[in-house]
């Protein structure tokens, strides 16, 4: 499969058809794994992992992925890198284009992505900036399609902060036709362009009542309400006790709602503990699904 798409920053650089087909490629990939092994279509190809804040899932399941393709996956932290003593984000986009087949980098500032991507030669992928975090959400989505088969019809009510994921949501909902409902406190709320582009494709509609946005929904997501980027301990004020998703807040979705979450979660903060390791909870498919979802990415990306 190809992309038209050199990078992949946002989501809102896929088409409908690459973004479903992205998925269904993840779903085989995953049959094909657990049959005994990948085929090795990445091999001799590497991944230059830059990370700028700490990660677990999405530094193991790209290396792990890389490796199962046959590739190899190279992790740098950018206190490491000259990047640290000033080398610009140019000439290290060119340097690791002349070495590696794929940058994959985790930052603050988004716009730190757009440099690397609009000077290097090999395909750019964020692995989660201030603003956006489409990895996760398409494992999100494959995640979504394995537990309720299609994604016709379907409601994902957002719960808590506007964040990064949030926003990458967005961009899944419109992609997919699935349709949103997003409760935040005042001031809090997802990026306006992310919306208003969305609403062309599918209802995104934003309330200060978790209760409104949970109503008919198939799926109830939340994430941490202090993003690395936003540890100010003030913030809960501004979420608790209201934006947690609860017992109470999962029986008013519908009855066989899945709950997802990107992780790491605060249990007793975004959500309690009887929902997130409760019955309803996808939240360790969602995790394991990072691997195929990147492995159908890397392939498409590194292969086009
Ligand atoms: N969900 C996610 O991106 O996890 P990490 O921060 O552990 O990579
Ligand atoms: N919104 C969280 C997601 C972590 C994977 C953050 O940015 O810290």
């Amino acid at each position: 499969m190809k992309l038209k798409t050199k990078n992949l920053l946002t989501l809102a650089e896929l088409t409908p058809k690459e973004f479903t087909g992205l998925i269904d490629n993840s779903i085989k990939l995953k049959k094909e794994l657990k049959k005994g092994g990948n085929k090795l279509i990445l091999k001799n190809k590497t991944l230059t992992m830059i990370f700028q804040k700490p990660s677990t899932r999405t530094r193991v399941s790209f290396e792990t992925g890389m490796y199962q393709l046959g590739g190899h996956a190279i992790n740098l932290s950018s206190h490491d890198m000259q990047i640290s003593r000033g080398e610009s984000i140019e000439d290290t986009a060119k340097t690791l284009s002349r070495y590696s087949n794929c940058i994959m980098a985790r930052v603050y500032e988004h716009d730190l992505l757009e440099d690397l991507a609009k000077h290097a030669t090999i395909p750019v992928i964020n692995g989660l900036s201030d603003s956006f975090h489409p990895c996760q959400i398409l494992a999100d989505f494959m995640t979504i399609k394995e537990k309720k088969k299609k994604f016709q019809g379907l409601k994902i009510a957002w719960i808590g902060d506007g964040n990064n994921v949030c926003n990458s949501m967005i961009y899944g909902a419109a992609l997919s036709g699935v349709s949103m409902s997003i409760a935040t406190p005042k001031g809090f709320e997802p990026d306006k362009i992310a919306v208003k582009e969305a609403q062309k494709k599918t209802k995104i509609e934003l309330t200060a009542d978790p209760f409104i946005a949970v109503k008919n929904a198939d799926v109830v997501v939340s994430d941490t309400f202090s993003s690395i980027h936003n540890l100010d301990k003030k913030r809960l004020q501004k979420f608790l006790p209201k934006y947690q998703v609860n017992d109470k807040l999962m029986k008013s979705a519908k009855k066989d709602a899945i709950f997802l979450h990107c992780l790491p979660a605060k249990r007793e903060q975004e959500v309690t503990s009887s929902v997130i390791d409760g019955p309803q909870s996808v939240v360790w498919d969602e995790a394991e699904n990072r691997l195929h979802t990147q492995k159908a990415l890397l392939a498409a990306l590194i292969r086009a």
